[in-house]
């Protein structure tokens, strides 16, 4: 099948490539704008590789997303470019909307004109909000409460939009939070990872007992294929890993993995919205023949283990724009913050 993959240079997308690559059947074609995130470095072990075609563009860019129609013969699209950190959303969100919605929609307009047999739609499950108690499902109500939720939201109702309008056949997933190699050093896991190597304080929001459902990177390619591959269009898919933890707890392992003390740990002012916890049903997608194969603690060790090892990888990304982005963010808060550690 011959597939564009977007936002093939970032985190999730790097990985769903090399693992579409590695299935002989499949050409990959990706396009990534390369904004701050994407990298090339996460595609070198693919540089020459007669079935992946790397394009430099934009989403929102309508005549280069026509012309990758018109010169690769898509077959199936999935949409993994996105802006997709809450921190940054709050403070610039113009750039999410213009991405996560816009862009969606110059996607699938292409893709509808060019009738591919599938779309992909690689969502979150932040759409559903703050879980107080139980798990979300996928027809529940969209409860978005920042401005990359929200703009994730808006891209999905796009994307049911053209299924129930053109029944062009598009489904939806909604991961989880997602960690392991090549993820870019300003997410919860790989900052605290690098930071607690450097000795620099680890800064929990709030009170830290903030909780998340932990996804491996290779469990959340492996449903994105299988939904790709088994699901039904018109369909939303949740993908979870079954893993609830508090911050607190996983800055905890982090910092025990790496030898280090609990005195790096800070308390600094918390995230304005911040979501107290996600928690999804992944029933309809396990039913349908998928399930996670990481554990947590293993998934988390060879994370802890990969940034300990490529260090050349994310101390180029940690010595340029983000260091002006990590004092903006950080900066005050952690002058202010307070030692965990009585
Ligand atoms: O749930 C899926 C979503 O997970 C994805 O759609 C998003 O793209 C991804 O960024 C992630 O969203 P979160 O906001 O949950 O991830 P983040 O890594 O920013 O934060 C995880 C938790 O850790 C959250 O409760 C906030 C907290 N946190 C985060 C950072 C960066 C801290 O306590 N301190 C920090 O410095």
């Amino acid at each position: 099948m011959r597939i564009l993959v977007t936002g093939g240079a970032g985190f999730i997308g790097s990985h769903l490539v090399r693992r579409l690559v590695a299935d002989e059947q499949n050409v990959v074609v990706n396009l990534d704008a390369l904004r701050y995130s994407g990298n090339l470095e996460n595609l070198a072990d693919l540089v020459g590789h007669p079935r992946h075609t790397f394009v430099r563009g934009d989403i929102c860019d309508v005549k280069a997303v026509e012309d990758v129609f018109r010169e690769h013969g898509i077959a199936a699209v999935i949409n993994c470019a996105a802006e997709t950190h809450v921190d940054r959303s709050i403070l610039d969100p113009d750039q999410f909307a213009r991405t996560d919605v816009i862009g969606t929609g110059v996607l699938l307009e292409a893709s509808r004109k060019a009738k591919v047999t599938r779309f992909l739609q690689v969502s979150t499950d932040e759409v559903y909000g703050s879980v107080e108690r139980g798990h979300s499902k996928e027809g529940d109500v969209l409860d978005p409460r920042s401005p990359y939720s929200a703009s994730k939201a808006g891209g999905d109702l796009l994307v049911r939009s053209y299924w129930t309008t053109y029944r062009f056949p598009a489904l939806i997933t909604r991961g989880s939070n997602t960690y392991g190699p090549n993820q870019y050093p300003e997410k919860f896991i790989p900052l605290f990872i690098t930071n607690a190597i450097d000795d620099q304080p680890l800064p929990l929001y709030g009170d830290g007992r903030y909780r998340r459902d932990w996804l491996s990177v290779f469990d959340h390619c492996s449903g994105i294929e299988h939904a790709l591959r088994q699901g039904e269009p018109g369909t939303i898919y949740n993908i979870g890993g079954g893993n609830e933890r508090e911050n607190i707890a996983v800055a905890e392992t982090i910092l025990s993995r790496l030898g280090k003390p609990k005195s790096l740990l800070r308390f600094v002012q918390d995230r304005p919205g911040h979501d107290r916890r996600y928690a999804i049903d992944c029933g309809r997608l396990r039913e349908s023949g998928w399930a996670p194969a990481v554990s947590f603690e293993e998934g988390l060790r060879a994370t802890i283990d990969w940034y300990r090892d490529n260090q050349t990888w994310w101390r180029k990304i940690k010595s340029g724009e983000f260091r002006t982005y990590y004092e903006q963010m950080y900066g005050q808060r952690l002058k202010d913050g307070t030692s965990c550690v009585s």
